[in-house]
């Protein structure tokens, strides 16, 4: 069918024609939103999935959401290797600035704007020329440990927002790439916001792997966030994010048809954008049939080995390929270490340093049970498939 017409968005972050199955989730995140900007305690939310189940898609509707409702929003995305202080230090400026021109609130937002001038020096970060006019005021958010500077900065925005009947949103992507320094200071942060009453959550997104946060960071953690699971979406939701997008755009699919797409995806919001995208290339129309799926799942695969797949494997160096071979070969995970290491004739220990690695790279994960498990879905298969 005319792919001008294509309604599917296969690729990272790209916005669904039909956001499906999340209701649960968008509600938690606008009574959280709604509960900061009323001064009532709030908890932060962290989607926690893995790759390709529609996090980030999630993470910006949360954002527009919240937007409508009042609130100002950051997002940022934590690259692998990046302090949490340069990442969000532009956007809690954006932030202050524009409180600043609120009335009500301009005092404590120029506050905010000296604190923050003191904390770029500190952690080094560059500047803009503008900035230099700014009086530091010592004292304020410059200690230059994170975990003191930034519930100071986060308590100025909290303020000035509470006096400006606005909130502050804080979007983090890919947070299992923050230290865990950085983390902590997050959750200090927060900790803090919570204890005042202040209008400021944050909600983050990332790979299953929040294991690593450990002892006091860890309590604090489980009562400050939300942990709502964003998994594979179930068959009704599955079918509605394929077939709404077609009827809207005056096509039809048949029962059978969508039950392959269902089924053989497993729900995973990506391979079906993929796989629906590339049917309705391909069908005749205006009826995709069962004939039009099957012959277009080839394809499908193609591209997802390509690509999806393609570029998590392309960034692990050869011991570490032999390592998730291995695990491939085992089947289906989790994957117990001891067995791993059998598959690969190796001892437990000499694999450590593979094993960490890859976990830091964010290919695979150790689950709650002490097992490890690919980040990526159906990767399994894939690596099987590679031979
Ligand atoms: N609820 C949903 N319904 C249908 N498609 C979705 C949904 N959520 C995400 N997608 C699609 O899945 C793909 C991956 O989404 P993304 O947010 O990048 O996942 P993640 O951040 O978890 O890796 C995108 O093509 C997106 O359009
Ligand atoms: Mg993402």
């Amino acid at each position: 069918m005319d792919p001008y017409r294509n309604p599917f968005a296969p690729g990272a972050g790209s916005r669904p024609p039909e956001l499906a199955g999340r209701d649960a989730i968008l509600e938690l995140a606008k009574i959280s939103c709604g509960r900061a900007i009323k001064g009532r305690s709030a908890r932060s939310i962290m989607l926690l999935g893995l790759r390709g189940v529609g996090k980030t898609v999630l993470l910006n509707e949360i954002g527009r959401n919240a937007g409508q409702d009042g609130l100002l929003v950051s997002r940022v995305e934590s690259p692998e290797d990046e302090s949490l202080a340069r990442l969000i230090y532009p956007e809690m400026k954006k932030v202050m600035r524009s409180l600043s021109g609120v009335e009500a609130a301009k005092q404590i937002a120029t506050r905010g704007l000296r604190g923050l001038r003191n904390f770029a020096a500190i952690f080094k970060i560059e500047i803009a020329g503008v900035e230099m006019g700014i009086e530091p005021e010592p004292g304020l958010a410059d200690t230059g440990d994170l975990q003191y500077d930034l519930p100071d900065l986060f308590t100025l925005i909290g303020k000035a927002a509470q006096a400006a009947g606005r909130g502050w949103i804080l979007l983090i992507d890919e947070v299992q790439y923050l230290s865990e320094g950085d983390l902590s200071a997050l959750i200090v942060s927060l900790h803090r916001m919570s204890q005042e009453g202040l209008p400021v959550i944050l909600v983050g997104a990332g790979l299953p792997q929040i294991a690593r946060l450990a002892g006091e960071a860890k309590s604090y953690s489980e009562r400050l966030f939300q942990y709502p699971p964003v998994g594979p979406l179930d068959s009704a939701s599955a079918s509605q994010a394929i077939e709404k997008p077609i009827i809207e755009e005056d096509a039809f699919i048949t029962d059978d048809a969508l039950r392959l797409i269902v089924d053989r995806t497993k729900g995973y919001p990506f391979f079906l954008q993929e796989w629906a995208s590339v049917v309705w290339n391909n069908a005749e129309g205006p009826k995709i049939t069962l004939d039009d799926a099957e012959q277009s799942y080839a394809e499908t695969l193609t591209l997802l080995d390509d690509g999806f797949f393609k570029v998590r494997i392309d960034r692990l160096t050869k011991a570490e390929v032999q390592f998730v071979k291995a695990m491939a070969e085992l089947g289906d995970g989790p994957y117990a270490m001891a067995d791993i290491a059998h598959m690969m004739k190796r001892t437990q220990k000499s694999l450590g340093p593979a094993r960490s690695s890859i976990i830091t790279k964010g290919m695979i994960y150790s689950t709650d049970h002490g097992y490890l498990d690919f980040s990526v879905p159906l990767f399994a298969e894939f690596m099987r498939r590679q031979g």
